[in-house]
């Protein structure tokens, strides 16, 4: 937990097109993010997730800090078959400050 949550609020400007977070947060094109970190893959019952996110799921894939920054530098390479369509994330400290971000979530 090295990053900087308001920092991580601008980086989160790339996911806002299809996930939100906070009071009001509902799934769009992909999940709502609230308290996503520290829970399993899948979090949220009511989105349909691929089923290569569901096969993560049932191999007990968890979101910590180091799933994450795997996931957000590079989706695809972290899950074959994700229809999380995200590039990543190049930089290091944006992926840790935007985990800050959703860590207030
Ligand atoms: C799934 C984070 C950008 C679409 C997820 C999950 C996380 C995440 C943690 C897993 C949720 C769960 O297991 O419940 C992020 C972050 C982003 C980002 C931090 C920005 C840095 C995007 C963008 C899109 C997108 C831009 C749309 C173009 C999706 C979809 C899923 C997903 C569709 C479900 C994937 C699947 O079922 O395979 N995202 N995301 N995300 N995200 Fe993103």
């Amino acid at each position: 937990a090295d990053g900087d949550a308001d920092k991580g609020e601008k980086v989160f400007k790339k996911c806002k097109a299809c996930h939100a977070v906070g009071p009001d947060a509902k799934n769009k094109v992909g999940p709502e993010l609230n308290g996503i970190v520290g829970s399993p893959a899948m979090h949220n019952p009511d989105f349909k997730y691929s089923d290569a996110m569901k096969e993560a799921a049932a191999g007990g894939l968890v979101w910590d800090e180091a799933s994450l920054t795997e996931f957000l530098a590079k989706p695809k390479d972290f899950m074959k078959g994700t229809k999380m369509s995200f590039a990543g994330l190049r930089k290091e400290s944006d992926i840790e400050n935007v985990i800050a971000y959703l860590q207030s979530f």
